[in-house]
């Protein structure tokens, strides 16, 4: 096991390259499960989660090859099997991508339930409910989802109650190898929901809608689909995360290979605290603000202020001249990096979803633990600007999402270091 040595007060400077989003490789990486041919990927972020899944592929009998850390070439001819367990399961929820993509194929699958996590409970009844009304039988048993459709998935009109992306995204595979057409209302619209409606209609699937919350998928009724190679588009979560940095040391700093449209709502949140930009094709530079204003933030669905960024916004709050306040729509237990922020001396108050943070406290070093990946980086953050040396343990959360973590931070200045814990 190892920790994060942070020794903080150092202002940053320089560029930082954003790599692949975690988030949107995922879903790619369970598509191939739809390809008659061996697919290449690039773009591919060197995370823990991405190394997860390619183990659960190659258990069902992928062949899943590293052309390098950043790249990957998988051919699922061969699967043999359709059973996800829940060995690798439990360490990655998002193996949950798997279930539509294999019962779409093969007409039946088991996949272990994901279990709760630390930011809330996190059902999957709308992915299961989904895949009912396109014929599928979905029985829980031992702890699996246990789903079976002899003749095939059938086209269906899908109303998901609440807005899921990775609900969104199984059922868009699914319906990408069903009979007949799927009408998706109420989809999620996040850009990783997008790449891979993109690529999907890049391998002949027809798709009308991408990008809105109302998807129109024509399905090839079981044709496997010819996929080109393609490049995973940058982490809009990574990049943010980053911009946090900056910000929250107060310094000028280059994020490169970035999406701006894809975080018009956290640049916007960023500006409304006093901070400016210069945005140039894939390049953002934060510029120092003259005094860090407090926020208000609601987190929403895309392309609202993202939930994955609402941790490093509670970190950034802590240096605001004044009373933020952050109300957590989406999970019903993402606070848990308040009680270590406390530990470095912050200010928070919670009552429910809502919590209310009084900047401009100076922030002392402590030792802090990670509970989520997210909330990781919201401690790396506030370990920046704590007077003396901290230290984050438990950073395997960290280490699921965000690739070259302190090689990234030493680059821009940060004092930062790896080290194994004392046993
Ligand atoms: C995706 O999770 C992301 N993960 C999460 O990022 C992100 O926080 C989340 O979307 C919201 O943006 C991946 O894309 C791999 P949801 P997902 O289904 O799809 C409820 C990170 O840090 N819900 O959109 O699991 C659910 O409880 C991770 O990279 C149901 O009630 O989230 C939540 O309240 C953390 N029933 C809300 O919907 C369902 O069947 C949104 O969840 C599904 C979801």
């Amino acid at each position: 096991m190892y920790y994060l040595k942070i020794n903080g007060n150092k202002k940053l400077k320089g560029e930082v390259k954003i790599s692949g989003a975690k988030n949107a490789a995922l879903p790619l990486i369970a598509m191939t499960l739809l390809a008659k041919n061996s697919v290449n990927l690039n773009n591919i972020p060197n995370v823990a989660d991405i190394k997860t899944l390619a183990k659960l592929l190659q258990n069902l009998g992928a062949k899943v090859e590293f052309i390098n850390e950043n790249e990957l070439n998988i051919d699922t001819s061969k699967v043999h099997s359709t059973m996800a367990n829940y060995d690798i399961v439990r360490k990655m929820r998002a193996s949950i991508l798997v279930l539509g993509p294999l019962l779409a194929r093969f007409g039946h699958c088991e996949v272990s339930l994901p279990g709760g996590c630390a930011i809330g409970q996190r059902p999957i009844d709308l992915h299961l409910s989904a895949l009912e009304k396109m014929g599928a039988t979905i029985q829980i048993k031992d702890g699996y989802v246990v789903a079976t459709v002899p003749n095939g998935l059938s086209g269906a009109k899908i109303v998901f109650d609440k807005i899921t992306v990775t609900g969104t995204e199984n059922i868009v595979m699914a319906a990408a190898l069903a009979r007949g057409t799927t009408h998706i209302i109420n989809a999620a619209k996040e850009p990783e929901v997008v790449q891979l409606c993109e690529i999907l209609a890049d391998s002949g699937v027809k798709i009308e809608g991408i990008g809105t919350d109302e998807l129109i998928v024509h399905g090839t009724d079981k044709n496997l689909l010819k996929i080109k190679s393609f490049s995973v588009i940058p982490d809009r979560i990574e990049a943010g995360t980053y911009l946090c940095a900056g910000a929250i040391t107060n310094s000028k700093i280059t994020i490169k290979n970035a999406q701006a449209k894809h975080l018009q709502a956290v640049i916007h949140k960023l500006e409304s605290m006093g901070f400016g930009f210069e945005i140039s094709n894939n390049d953002i530079t934060i510029l120092p603000a003259q005094k860090i204003k407090p926020c208000d933030i609601v987190t929403t669905e895309y392309p609202g202020f993202p939930t994955d960024m609402q941790a490093q916004f509670m970190a950034l709050s802590l240096v605001a001249q004044g009373v933020s306040t952050i109300d957590e729509r989406l999970f019903e237990n993402r606070f848990m990096h308040v009680s270590e922020l406390l530990r470095m001396g912050a200010d928070i108050r919670l009552n429910g979803h809502i919590a209310s943070v009084n900047g401009g406290k100076q922030l002392n070093a402590a030792d802090v633990m990670a509970t989520d990946l997210r909330a990781s980086s919201a401690l790396i953050l506030a370990a920046l600007v704590a007077n003396g040396e901290s230290r984050i343990h438990r950073i395997y959360h960290l280490d699921r999402g965000y690739e070259n973590l302190e090689q990234k931070f030493q680059a821009i200045g940060a004092d930062i270091t790896r080290l194994k814990e004392e046993q």
